[in-house]
C-alpha cells in the first residue's frame, strides 16, 4: 500500500483533500450582458458550486490588463479590470463565496507583468543601464550592430524570447512580447510581490495559484539552449516538463518560496499555493511542494497520461511516491485552460465523454486534491471549429496552435447561444458556443439520470461523506486486475471503497468488491458481479 498519512490534520489542511473548481473568468457567467464573464456573474452562480459540491474555486486573471493573453498580462496587480468588475465586487464575491462555505484561490502571475504595467512603461521611457530597466530582462545584442537577439531562447508562444526597442536594446518575454520577464534577482520585484500576497491575503483569498512558477530565475549569463526551431525544427518548449532549459526550473527559483511560505503561514486559515510548475522529473517538480516552500504542484504527467492502464497507473504511482517523500498532498488535474478538454484528448464524441467521465471518477477517488476545470462537469467537449478571426490566444498567430476551444463560455440554460452565459435576452458571448451545447447546458442535464452533471454531483457528495475517501484514509492499495483494468481501494476502519476502471476492449465482470456507489455508465448484473462496460469506472463499497 502507498500510505499519504501525514501529522494529525486540523481545517488548515483543507486544500490537503480539497476539490477545487477552476473558473475561467471570463467565460463563466456574464452579469452585465457585455460578452464577458465578470466577478458578479460568479457571485450569482455561487450556490451553483456549493451544490456541485467542490470545497473551493481558482479564480484565473481578472487584474487590470490588456487582456493580450487573457489576463496573464497584468498591468496593475492590486486592482480588477473594469471588464470583470471592480474591487468592490471581488469583496463581495468573497464575502459570499465564505458564507458558503467556499474558498478562494486567485491566480498570481509573477513571471512577467504586461508591457502596459507601470514599472515597463517607465523602463522604456529611461535609458539603458537605468534603474527602471533593471526590474527587467534587458540585454544587448548580437552582431556586429547588436541586431541579432542576445541568445537562442524562444518564446513558448513561437518565435525568438527577444524584442528589441528603438535605443537598440532587447528585453526577455519568455511569452507574448506584451509580457516582459521580472528580473527576479532584483530585490524591488522581490518585495513587490510579497507586498502583492499580503494585499490579496488581506482581503481574504485563501490561497494562489502560481503562474510559471518554475520560470522566476534565469540561468546566469543567460546562456545559449544550443538549439532551437530554427536551427534543428524542434521547438525549445517541447522539452517543458522533459527536460531542462536554462530560462526553467533553476534552483534559485526556490528561495522565492521559501520567502513566501511564511507570510502564507503568518496568516489563520490555512493559506496555501500551488505551482504550476513543469520540471525535468517528477522528482524536481516535487521540490517545489513541501513544509517550507508551496503547497501544491499540479500533476501534469496524470493530464498527459494516455488512455491506457499503464500509462495511467505509472503516473499515479510516480505522483503518489514523490508527494509521499514530501509530505504534501498529490494534486490532480484532467482540464483546464490550457490544455485541450479531456473529452477531446481521449477521443472525442461518444467515446471520449465515456472516457472523461470514467477518468473524472478515478481522479476523484484517489488520495489528494483535485482540480476541476469549469464544464467538465458538464462534459463538455473541446471546440475545434471556431473561427480563426475569432481566436484571440497571441500563440495562434505565431504557432497555429490555439488554447480557445476549451475556453467557450458555459452553457447554462436556454435555446438560444450563449445558453443563459448573460441575463437574459443577452446574445452576446466573447466566443460562440456550438449549437450541439443546448443539451449539455446546465439546466438540460440538471435532474437528469446519468448525466454527466448529475454523476460529479454524485461523485463528490460521496467524496466528501465517505470515510475511505477522507484525509486520514488509507492510501492507495492497487488490486489484482486483467490487462487493461485498474483497480484500487482505500480503507478507514472497516469500510473499502474499490474504484474500478475499464480500459480494456471488453466488458469486464467485478465482482467481491462489494456494493456500487457510482459508476459512470450503466452496470449490468450478473450473479452476485457486476458487468463493467467498456471505459467506465465504477466506485464500490464493502463492510
Ligand atoms: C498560463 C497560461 C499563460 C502563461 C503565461 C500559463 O502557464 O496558464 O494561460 O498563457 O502562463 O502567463
Ligand atoms: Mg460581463
Amino acid at each position: 500500500m502507498i500510505s499519504t498519512a501525514g501529522p494529525p490534520h486540523t481545517d488548515d489542511d483543507w486544500w490537503r483533500s480539497a476539490v477545487v473548481y477552476q473558473v475561467y473568468v471570463r467565460s463563466f457567467a456574464d452579469s452585465d450582458g457585455d460578452g464577458t464573464g465578470d466577478l458578479q456573474g460568479i457571485r450569482h452562480r455561487l450556490p451553483y458550486l456549493r451544490d456541485l459540491g467542490v470545497d473551493a474555486l481558482w479564480l484565473t486573471p481578472f487584474y487590470t490588463s490588456p487582456m493580450v493573453d487573457g489576463g496573464y498580462d497584468v498591468a496593475d496587480y492590486r486592482d480588477v479590470d473594469p471588464m470583470f468588475g471592480t474591487l468592490a465586487d471581488f469583496d463581495a464575491m468573497i464575502t459570499d463565496a465564505h458564507a458558503l462555505g467556499l474558498r478562494i484561490i486567485i491566480d498570481l502571475v509573477p513571471n512577467h507583468t504586461s508591457s502596459a504595467h507601470r514599472w515597463f512603461t517607465a523602463a522604456l521611457a529611461t535609458g539603458p543601464g537605468s534603474p527602471e530597466r533593471a526590474r527587467y530582462l534587458f540585454a544587448e545584442g548580437q552582431g556586429a550592430h547588436g541586431e541579432l537577439p542576445p541568445n537562442d531562447w524562444e518564446s513558448i508562444f513561437g518565435g525568438p524570447a527577444w524584442t528589441r526597442i528603438a535605443d537598440g536594446q532587447w528585453y526577455l518575454h519568455l511569452f507574448d512580447p506584451a509580457q516582459p520577464d521580472l528580473n527576479w534577482r532584483h530585490p524591488e520585484v522581490r518585495a513587490e510581490f510579497e507586498d502583492v500576497l499580503r494585499f490579496w491575503l488581506d482581503r481574504g483569498v485563501d490561497g494562489f495559484r502560481i503562474d510559471v512558477a518554475h520560470g522566476m530565475i534565469k540561468a546566469d549569463g543567460l546562456p545559449d539552449v544550443g538549439f532551437s526551431t530554427i536551427t534543428t525544427g524542434q521547438r525549445q518548449v517541447e522539452l517543458l516538463g522533459k527536460g531542462r532549459l536554462p530560462y526553467f526550473d533553476q534552483d534559485e527559483v526556490h528561495e522565492i518560496y521559501r520567502a513566501w511560505r511564511p507570510i502564507l503561514d503568518s496568516y489563520p486559515g490555512g493559506r496555501m499555493a500551488v505551482a504550476e510548475a513543469w520540471a525535468e522529473t517528477p522528482q524536481r517538480l516535487a521540490r517545489y511542494i513541501g513544509p517550507d516552500e508551496l503547497h501544491q504542484a499540479f500533476s501534469f504527467d496524470f493530464l498527459d497520461a494516455t488512455w491506457s492502464a499503464d500509462s495511467f497507473r505509472k503516473v499515479i504511482d510516480t505522483a503518489l511516491a514523490e508527494a509521499t517523500v514530501v509530505g504534501a498532498p498529490t494534486t490532480w488535474v484532467l482540464s483546464n485552460h490550457d490544455k485541450q478538454r479531456h473529452v477531446t484528448r481521449y477521443g472525442d464524441g461518444a467515446e471520449g465523454l465515456r472516457r472523461a467521465r470514467a477518468a473524472s471518477l478515478l481522479m476523484l477517488a484517489l488520495p489528494g486534491c483535485a482540480y476541476l476545470y469549469q464544464g467538465e462537469e458538464l462534459g463538455l467537449p473541446e471546440v475545434l471549429d471556431l473561427p480563426d478571426e475569432l481566436r484571440q490566444d497571441p500563440a495562434f498567430l505565431r504557432t497555429g496552435e490555439s488554447r480557445d476551444g476549451c475556453r467557450v463560455p458555459i452553457p447554462w440554460s436556454g435555446e438560444v447561444a450563449p445558453y443563459g452565459f448573460g441575463p437574459a435576452g443577452s446574445e452576446l458571448s466573447w466566443l460562440p458556443a456550438p449549437t450541439t451545447w443546448r443539451a449539455l447546458s446546465v439546466a438540460a442535464q440538471t435532474g437528469v439520470p446519468g448525466s454527466t452533471l448529475e454523476l460529479y454531483r454524485a461523485a463528490l457528495r460521496i467524496r466528501h461523506a465517505h470515510p475511505a475517501l477522507a484525509l486520514d484514509a488509507d492510501g492507495v492499495t492497487w488490486l489484482e486486475s486483467g490487462p487493461g483494468v485498474l483497480a484500487f481501494s482505500r480503507t478507514a476502519g472497516d469500510t473499502t471503497l474499490t474504484c474500478v476502471v475499464n480500459l480494456s476492449g471488453a466488458p469486464v465482470l467485478i465482482d467481491g468488491y462489494g456494493q456500487p456507489l457510482v459508476a459512470s455508465d450503466t452496470l449490468t448484473g450478473q450473479g452476485s458481479g457486476h458487468l463493467l462496460p467498456v471505459d467506465a469506472a465504477a466506485w464500490l463499497e464493502r463492510h
